[in-house]
């Protein structure tokens, strides 16, 4: 699967219903995500026009215009005073995991939160055993900012998150 072949661009309406496919998965069968029900697509639309408000981007990967990955950026807590720090949220097909496409998205949407003038971005990664998911932070650039013991719980579970940070 060559790089070129993957584009970038801001989601649209249209993709809801593929953003969901590829999320509810991972919804259902894993604690990479702390949800445990599959969000509607109506739902998915209420968190992209969210980001949008805040000028912030809602990107997908499109291989022959079929979605395979999505990235999106999110202010980190409401109170005014966090304005400036983004946290961000990367999904990618399963199928298509470990072909940079999560790269390129992540990567993307770093420029574009930076163009916008936001300073820090947190990733939440639910589960010390996300090993992917720490590697792939790690290696753009995001440091450990500690780890959250149990503060999730799903499938009979305590699930701890590991907090990383990238200056933007
Ligand atoms: C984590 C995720 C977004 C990474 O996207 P991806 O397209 O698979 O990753 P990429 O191919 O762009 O990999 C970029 C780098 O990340 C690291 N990486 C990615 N997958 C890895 C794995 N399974 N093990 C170790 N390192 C990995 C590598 O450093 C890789 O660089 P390299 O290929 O030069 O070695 C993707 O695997 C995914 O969607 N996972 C499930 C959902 C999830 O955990 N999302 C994050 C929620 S916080």
């Amino acid at each position: 699967m060559p790089n070129h072949d993957v584009i970038i661009s801001d989601a649209e309406e249209k993709d809801f219903p593929e953003i969901q496919r590829i999320y509810a998965p991972y919804v259902m069968n894993a604690t990479v995500s702390l949800e445990e029900t599959p969000p509607s697509i109506e739902e998915i639309k209420a968190r992209w026009r969210q980001s949008l408000d805040k000028k912030l981007p809602y990107l997908v990967a499109k291989i022959d215009g079929k979605v395979v990955g999505y990235a999106y950026a999110f202010l980190y807590r409401a109170r005014t005073g966090y304005r400036f720090t983004v946290e961000e949220s990367v999904y990618v097909a399963d199928g298509f995991k470990g072909a940079g496409i999560g790269h390129k998205l992540l990567s993307a949407l770093i420029t574009l939160c930076r163009e916008q003038g936001y300073k820090q971005m947190i990733a939440v990664i639910a589960g010390t055993d996300n090993v992917a998911s720490i590697k792939f932070h790690e290696s753009l650039g995001f440091t450990h900012a500690g780890t959250l013991k149990n503060v999730g719980f799903k499938f009979g579970k305590w699930v701890n998150t590991v907090l990383m940070q990238k200056e933007l």
